[in-house]
Parts: C-alpha cells; sequence; structure tokens
C-alpha cells in the first residue's frame, strides 16, 4: 500500500515496449515503431518535467507563483475531469468511493472562513493574524479520484445535528479539527451570540473539555482532552520513585461516559504515543495492577486502542452513536524536531508529486489497521468509520503553523522554535471536516440518492 505511488509513474510507458515484441516486423515498421516510442516518450518526459517545474520552485517571487499555479492547476483539473467522469458522492453510484485517495487542488472559492470572523479559534492557529504572509496554504481543496464531494453547507449540516451532540476526542491536533468545525459550523449562524460554551469557559488555554452549543439548533460540538484515550493517573502504592504516574492501558479515559450518549463520535489518539511523552517524563504502562515496564510503546498504544474497541462494544450503541477514528495527520519537521530546531516555515506548496508518509507514522498506522480492521465487520457489532487522512494530509507541509503561533505581538517565533504538527486555520483540517460532513450526510441520507437527484 505504501509502495504505490512511485511504480505507478515507471510502469506507465511499459505496455507499449511489450506489445513490440509481439510483432514479428520487417525493420521499417520497427523503426517506425521505435520512432513513434521515442517521440511519445519525449513528450512525457517533457510534460513531466513541465509538471516538476510548475510546482516545486519555492525560491520563486509570490506573484510569479500565483501565475504558474493558476495555469498549472485549472489546465489539470479540467484535463482530468475531462478524462475521469465522476460521480456525485451521495448519489447511489457514489456508494464505495474512497474519498481518502484523491488530490489537492486549487480553488479560488476557499476558504471556507476567516479567522477573524472566528472567535472560536485558539491564537495558535491564527496565522495570518499572527503574521504569516502566505496564503496559499488557505486556496487547496481535496478532490477525490473517483468522485465529487458535496460543497460544505454549515446550514445543511446544523440542521443534520439538530438536538445533537457531536463529540470530539483526543489530542490537541483534534482540539484542531474541533475549533476548525466550530468556525465552518459558525459560518452559517448569523446571530454569534447564540454560540456559547455552556459553562462559560474561554477557548483559550483551556484543558479539559469545551462544550459549545448552538442554541438555534439545540446541538452542542464538544472537545474532550485526552491524548492517550485511556486513564493516566497515579501510580499504585509503593512504585519504585521513577514512575510518576502510569497509563492504564486497559481502563477508559475517566470522562468516557460523557462520550458514549454522543450521536457522533470523532476519535484520534496517536500524537502522544512517543518516547518523549511517556517514558522520559515517568509516565510507565500499567495493565491490571501490573506495571509493565517493558512494553514497547507499539505494544502499549495497540492495548490502548483494544480497550478503545472493547468499551465501543460494551458501553455504546453504535448504532445511535456515529463513531469515527480520525488516523494520525502527519508532521513535517525538516531538519530536526519541535525542540532541534525542525522547520517548516519556508514551505508554501503542498507536495504535489509523490509523497511518502514518514515511516514512523506508517508503523503507528498499521498498528491502528491491525486493532481495527477486525473490528470493522459490521457482523461483529459494533459499527465505525475510519477518517483516514494520513495520506492525504502527507503531502500538506504548507498547512503548519511555522513561526506563526504565538499571538499577533509575538509572532514570529524564534525560527529554531517552530510548530510543524499543529495546522493554520482555516486551512487542512478544515477538509478532514468536509470529509466528515460527506460521510455523515451520506449516512443520515437512506442511499436511495442517485446522481439526478442529488444537490
Ligand atoms: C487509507 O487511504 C489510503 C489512500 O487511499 C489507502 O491506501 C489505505 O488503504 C487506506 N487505509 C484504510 C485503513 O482504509
Ligand atoms: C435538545 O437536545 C437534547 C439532546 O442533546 C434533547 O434531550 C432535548 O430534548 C432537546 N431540547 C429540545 C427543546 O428539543
Ligand atoms: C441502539 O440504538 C438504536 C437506534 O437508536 C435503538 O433502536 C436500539 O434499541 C438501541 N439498542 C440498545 C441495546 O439500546
Ligand atoms: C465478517 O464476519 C463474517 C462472519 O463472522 C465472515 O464470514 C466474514 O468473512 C467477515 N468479513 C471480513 C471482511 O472479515
Ligand atoms: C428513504 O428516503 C426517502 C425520501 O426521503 C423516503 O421516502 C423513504 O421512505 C426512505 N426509505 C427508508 C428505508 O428509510
Ligand atoms: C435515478 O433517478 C432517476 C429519476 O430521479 C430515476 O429515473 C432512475 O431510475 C434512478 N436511478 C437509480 C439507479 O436509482
Amino acid at each position: 500500500m505504501c509502495k504505490g505511488p512511485p511504480q505507478q509513474q515507471d510502469n506507465e510507458p511499459m505496455p507499449s515496449f511489450k506489445r513490440l515484441r509481439l510483432f514479428e516486423p520487417s525493420v521499417g515498421v520497427l523503426g517506425f515503431f521505435l520512432a513513434a516510442v521515442f517521440v511519445i516518450c519525449c513528450f512525457f518526459y517533457l510534460d513531466y518535467r513541465a509538471v516538476v517545474k510548475g510546482y516545486r520552485v519555492p525560491t520563486q517571487s509570490d506573484r510569479f507563483m500565483w501565475l504558474k499555479l493558476d495555469g498549472s492547476s485549472s489546465s489539470s483539473s479540467s484535463s482530468s475531469s475531462e478524462i475521469v467522469k465522476r460521480v456525485d458522492f451521495l448519489s447511489f453510484e457514489g456508494e464505495g468511493c474512497d474519498v481518502f485517495d484523491g488530490e489537492w487542488v486549487w480553488d479560488e472559492t476557499y476558504p471556507l472562513y476567516e479567522s477573524r470572523d472566528c472567535s472560536f479559534l485558539d491564537e495558535g492557529f491564527r496565522c495570518t493574524e499572527n503574521g504569516r504572509p502566505d496564503l496559499f496554504y488557505t486556496k487547496w481543496r481535496w478532490q477525490p479520484k473517483h468522485c465529487n464531494l458535496p460543497r460544505f453547507d454549515g446550514k445543511v449540516m446544523l440542521e443534520m445535528l439538530r438536538n445533537k451532540r457531536l463529540v470530539f476526542v483526543g489530542d490537541s491536533i483534534g482540539r484542531n479539527q474541533w475549533e476548525s468545525l466550530l468556525c465552518m459550523l459558525a459560518s452559517a449562524v448569523a446571530n454569534k451570540d447564540s454560540i456559547y460554551e455552556v459553562n462559560g469557559n474561554p477557548i483559550t488555554k483551556h484543558k479539559g473539555f469545551l462544550i459549545f452549543k448552538f442554541k438555534d439548533y439545540n446541538c452542542t460540538v464538544e472537545y474532550y482532552r485526552s491524548p492517550f484515550l485511556v486513564v493516566q493517573s497515579r501510580p499504585p502504592a509503593g512504585s519504585p520513585q521513577n514512575i510518576k504516574t502510569t497509563l492504564k492501558l486497559d481502563r477508559m479515559d475517566w470522562n468516557s461516559f460523557r462520550w458514549k450518549d454522543a450521536d457522533l463520535l470523532v476519535f484520534n489518539t496517536g500524537h502522544w504515543w512517543n518516547y518523549e511523552k511517556t517514558i522520559r517524563g515517568g509516565c510507565y504502562f500499567q495493565v491490571g495492577e501490573k506495571i509493565e515496564t517493558e512494553m514497547t510503546i507499539e505494544h502499549a498504544y495497540q492495548r490502548s486502542l483494544e480497550t478503545v474497541m472493547q468499551w465501543l462494544r460494551n458501553e455504546v450503541n453504535t448504532s445511535k452513536t456515529k463513531v469515527y477514528f480520525r488516523t494520525f495527520a502527519p508532521v513535517h519537521f525538516r531538519g530536526g524536531d519541535w525542540k532541534t530546531g525542525g522547520s517548516c516555515h519556508l514551505e508554501t506548496l503542498p507536495e504535489l508529486g509523490t509523497t511518502l508518509v514518514p515511516s514512523e507514522t506508517w508503523e503507528l498506522l498499521e498498528i491502528v489497521k491491525d486493532v481495527l480492521s477486525p473490528h470493522s465487520n459490521t457482523s461483529h457489532g459494533i459499527k465505525f468509520d475510519i477518517l483516514n487522512i494520513t495520506q492525504m494530509t502527507a503531502p500538506r507541509k504548507d498547512g503548519h503553523a511555522s513561526l506563526y503561533y504565538l499571538g499577533p505581538k509575538e509572532s514570529p517565533a524564534p525560527i529554531h522554535r517552530q510548530d510543524c504538527s499543529h495546522w493554520c486555520l482555516p486551512g487542512v483540517p478544515d477538509a478532514w471536516n468536509e470529509l466528515l460532513y460527506a460521510m455523515f450526510l451520506k449516512q443520515s441520507t437512506n442511499h436511495t440518492f442517485n446522481s439526478s437527484s442529488t444537490l
């Protein structure tokens, strides 16, 4: 699966060479074929060069890039829509379309909102207001290969959420996505005062949970911070001094009783499952009463996901609660990590060639797949969907907050303290939410639609 993209291009010209051997041709015919093949190859080569040139020249002036991008993206999207006839995802024919397989296309109608119009954003995500000079990263739309997504309509989504609870649970990237959705929905509401945190808590730097109510729709859009999804608390009495806390891999987070009656539940976890954020800080793994000092992080991660599955099976009615797992969002530190001066601040364009997901990310993803796939068989009683965003997000090295996360006065941050894991808003998480929207819309309709009858 991960070996896909690079080979595809290599394979492309192969059939013509193979076919050649099937003939027993005269020298003239052979010559003609060779010449034809040569010309075709040159054509492909030049075309490829042109594409590469068009997209990958970060040193050119912004103005020039505008022109370049405009030209190449509009031509590529028009040509691909001529070749590929896409069905509507919501239509009957859209059934089974893999919406996570696709490409980023330039779209002048984006972004869906402006950060200055949205009061539900942490300072850390307000890149433009914090001085980020370019806006390209707000202009990309996700286009699945085989179908078209419905355009996001906040009113439609709010109507679908009427009298319902939508709950995000996870780490700060989950919060990133939650805030994105708050803005996307709020932009469809004229009276912003009708949207409020039910406990009056401010959004900034708040730990724990936040519940925003859209009064006119009697719905709430909630966020629970739980980077591991399982309990993190004191170790058993008499544990060695170096063990400061433990992750109880067999116990769901204390707050999970608040999640189980949600109508939509969006999980994410992954960014905290590493040495730095566990063992190094004296946080060890525990199963039952036993502290598992030898357990690898990968194994612990797997164990915790199994606990989540068990919890879904025993505590959650997945016929009522629609459950989504958002997969790991890649980070894009180059030349170091967040502590050692890794950077992403010069990235203004997505990687539009082949993008390889980093190997650490693949490992986590494989674990997720191993744990979740046996359960994804609906005959086993748990129903959930995977928001499979890892691969589609991998090219978006341009979408991170980089130096522009410290607020309008203090940004830009020192060049060696960059944020290449969180995302500017508006930006990449909006696209994840558009997919969530599309999937929710599709499940809420009863699949009797077809192209001629939808939107
Ligand atoms: C996620 O999407 C990628 C790209 O379309 C695909 O290769 C992979 O199999 C998908 N994984 C899952 C678990 O659906
Ligand atoms: C509002 O939604 C909740 C569920 O989230 C429901 O229990 C309640 O009855 C609704 N209130 C009204 C007035 O419809
Ligand atoms: C689960 O939810 C569905 C739909 O709301 C409902 O019909 C069913 O009775 C529920 N099952 C249980 C065990 O509560
Ligand atoms: C799902 O479960 C059924 C019955 O247990 C089994 O026959 C089927 O092969 C399973 N499908 C997958 C994809 O695992
Ligand atoms: C599907 O939706 C149509 C139109 O909204 C409705 O008439 C029909 O009864 C629904 N079918 C089922 C099985 O829910
Ligand atoms: C699609 O809808 C049209 C009219 O709305 C209907 O005539 C046609 O049979 C439908 N096709 C399918 C596959 O449902």
